[in-house]
């Protein structure tokens, strides 16, 4: 490889940073630059002499999983102080929601559609992990996620790309605050870069097939709006793109993130990934392996050592230039001056409020309450009235599960924080009330039916009984995929068996992804959603349940009926036969002798139905909310101008309530067919009992545009739909074109 460099230098940037860097490497060697390159993984080292020999000797950039803070000051203390050059380590942690005190998963917090919360939760969780020591955290996780089998949909903020870009750029800022050398900043990094989410089958670590366009389209745009929020860093999928795993993909890391999108910060493999793509059979070798990651434009690598053995042997071919290896290394040394690590590398915990102070755990609390979603409510059964309860059965493997709660991801989160359901509600109703808890089954999981006559036996004895159910937090998260998302065990059985009781019977289910709740519905009265809600989830699931909240969340992403309608997201395509009310017809009502070539079956068909069992965008509310009055303030507009479109939304039920508004376009005819809706923009708002509100939302021409037959960015004149309303689903209406005069 010649002097064509793949890793376009920083603009300008701190010229006095940009002097140091050059400065820097004028100084370094090639063994120092290539351990910059580096990072290792501390809980894995076997010998802590090893480490500090290697740091010592300039030959460790970064670290990762070491929280400590008197090990990281210690660390950090040899390579600042025993080190030739003195450059300071990052220390890298997977801090993905939440630190000690913890915030709903990712998806939960998606459900909030509040980037607020989620820029709040990131800006608690990064002084959190910053007094630790950690000074870059591995999040956000932007990958758009279709698949409820896949288990890291979890971590993602669920099927739609323009919610996962609005949330994602607030996470990153989140964590970066206003001024990355701030004590309290911590370094973000997006990923994974690019298409994990699209793994065949939901499998983990799985081929994915995009098309370009879709890729452009669908997966890219929140990578996009990660680094105008400016993320200081992305970290390369485990995936392959069309062949070339992402770690040697050059389309990716190069053309992409640089080249088109002039990305100035650095990029980290995933664990291992330079190493794999031997496994992947991209490369020969390690030596292969390093050579292809340094030419895609991967800066530095994770935990395995193909870049510490090979690149020193790569550049002495001179198959890697040295101007190309200087422009990688500056990219890292750049970050470490913007964190202000070269003056102030160490840390001091005294400087930080404390961990899970009151603040936090209102946070939390807050994220919690906004991130549960109603599904049902028969008869109105929630929420319901302490005064009228003398007795309550709190019943199910969740209901006192402190650690399930958290959810995946909780490398250091505290369960002995948590606040469970069984401790919020038995204060919350005191000493009137008798609360009868039987766990019944032991997790999740659970075959044994041996205390379900015991918890029937509870709920009959109660005046309602409340079933905490779902996956614990093993069941979601990294290569946690379930190709059968019901319940798990014999949860359904046990739901059976209390709807005989015939008391109001209430399911609150955790889970790290949408389930599949068809078997259980009819035999419920109401189902709150509550993802896995961290720290405070007791308290927020109380908060709803006895009505102080009303639950506000949305869903991010779609809850199939059966695992077979997966991939099922409302903003797919037409098709040139597309299903609905009046083309689609039941399984049930085909007569026995129809033949296949019935009229039912001409349209995009599956025998599952062609809707999802609740909608994106969908959650009930204590209160019902209506739309009307859908004006636009111009029916023809010029390319290049924005167009406002406005609807009143009322409160028209008894209950103060949030409610989140959404509003959807289609693009009725494109060069590449565009999807039957595309959220564009939502908001939430807060209405009394009877008050309605003008809600407008400016659609710009950024936001009508899309990438066309020749991946180019464009908009094209023609008509548009626009709908406002409560879900992805909403049916109020009106049109605008854009129109060449
Ligand atoms: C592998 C995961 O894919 C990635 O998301 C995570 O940040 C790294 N491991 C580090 O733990």
């Amino acid at each position: 490889m010649s002097t064509t460099l793949p890793v376009t230098a920083a603009a300008t940037g701190n010229d006095l940073h940009e002097r140091r860097v050059s400065e820097l490497l004028g100084e370094m060697t090639v063994a120092e630059k290539i351990g910059q390159m580096s990072q290792v993984d501390a809980v894995e080292v076997t010998s802590p002499s090893r480490l500090r020999d290697a740091i010592r000797e300039g030959r460790v950039g970064a670290l990762l999983n070491e929280v400590d803070v008197g090990t990281v000051n210690e660390l950090q203390r040899i390579a600042v102080r025993e080190s030739r050059l003195g450059i300071p380590l990052l220390f890298g942690r997977d801090v993905i929601h939440g630190f000690r005190t913890v915030l709903p998963i990712p998806l939960g917090q998606a459900a909030t559609w509040n980037p607020e919360v989620v820029r709040q939760g990131a800006r608690m969780a990064a002084l959190e992990a910053a007094s630790a020591g950690v000074n870059w955290t591995f999040a956000p996780m932007i990958d758009v996620s279709r698949d409820p089998r896949w288990g890291r949909i979890a971590e993602s903020f669920g099927e739609d790309t323009y919610l996962t870009s609005i949330l994602g750029a607030a996470m990153v800022e989140g964590f970066q605050g206003a001024d990355l050398s701030d004590a309290s900043a911590i370094a973000a990094c997006a990923k994974h870069f690019a298409g994990y989410g699209a793994c065949e089958s939901g499998r983990d670590y799985n081929t994915t097939n995009i098309p370009e366009n879709e890729l452009r389209n669908v997966y890219l745009p929140p990578f996009r709006a990660a680094i105008e929020a400016g993320v200081a860093t992305v970290m390369a999928s485990f995936s392959e793109l069309d062949g070339v795993p992402a770690s040697g993909n050059r389309f990716l890391m190069t053309q992409i993130l640089r080249d088109e999108w002039q990305f100035e910060g650095f990029v980290v493999s995933d664990w291992g990934s330079i190493e794999q793509l031997v496994v992947h059979g991209f490369a020969a070798d390690q030596k292969e392996a390093a050579y292809e990651g340094v030419a895609a434009g991967v800066n530095m690598e994770m935990a395995s050592r193909a870049y510490a053995r090979h690149l020193a042997g790569l550049v002495e071919e001179g198959r890697i230039g040295l101007d190309w290896l200087d422009r990688m290394v500056a990219a890292v040394l750049r970050l470490k001056m913007r964190l202000g690590l070269f003056s102030n590398p160490f840390t001091d915990p005294s400087r930080f409020p404390l961990i899970a102070n009151v603040n936090n755990l209102e946070t939390a609390r807050k994220a919690a309450v906004q991130s549960i979603v109603l599904l049902q409510n028969r008869n109105g059964v929630l929420p319901l009235a302490k005064e009228s309860l003398a007795s309550l059965a709190l019943i199910g493997p969740m209901a006192d599960a402190p650690y399930e709660q958290l959810g995946t991801w909780v490398f250091d989160g505290d369960p002995e924080l948590s606040q469970t359901p069984l401790v919020a509600i038995s204060e919350l109703l005191g000493e009137k009330v008798v609360v009868n808890h039987v766990r019944a089954m032991e997790t999740s999981r659970s075959r044994s039916e041996a205390s379900f006559a015991e918890a029937v036996d509870a709920a009959g004895r109660s005046d309602a009984t409340i079933l905490f159910l779902g996956e614990e937090s093993i069941l979601s998260g990294e290569a946690h995929c379930r190709a059968n998302i019901d319940l798990p065990g014999n949860q359904a059985d046990l739901v059976r068996a209390l709807s005989g009781t015939g008391k109001p019977l209430i399911a609150v289910i955790f889970a790290g992804r949408p389930l599949t709740l068809r078997n259980v519905l009819d035999h419920v009265d109401a189902i709150l959603f509550v993802w896995h809600p961290g720290t405070m989830g007791g308290p927020a699931i109380a908060d709803i349940l006895f009505g102080l909240a009303s639950p506000s969340g949305k869903l991010p992403v779609s809850f199939p009926g059966e695992v077979g309608q997966i991939p099922i997201y409302y903003s797919h395509k037409n098709t040139g036969k597309p299903a609905s009310a009046e083309s689609f017809v039941h399984i049930d009502d085909i007569a026995p002798d129809t033949r296949q070539s019935s009229l039912g079956m001409t349209c995009s068909w599956l025998d599952a139905g062609y809707k999802p069992l609740y909608p994106f965008g969908y959650g009930l509310s204590y209160t019902r909310f209506s739309y009307s009055d859908i004006a636009i303030s111009a029916e023809r507009v010029e390319p290049g101008e924005s167009v406002t479109v406005q609807a009143t939304v009322s409160n028209d039920g008894e209950v103060e309530a949030d409610e989140i508004v959404q509003m959807y376009i289609r693009d009725l005819v494109g060069n590449v067919t565009r999807p039957v809706r595309e959220l564009k923009a939502f908001t939430r708002v807060r209405l009394k009992p009877g008050e309605s509100r003008h809600v407008a939302f400016v659609i710009a021409p950024a936001d009508l545009a899309f990438h066309g037959r020749d991946m180019q960015l464009m908009t094209e004149p023609g008509e548009f739909h626009v709908w406002i309303g409560g879900s992805s689903e909403a049916q109020l209406r009106t049109t605008f074109a854009v129109v060449d005069r």
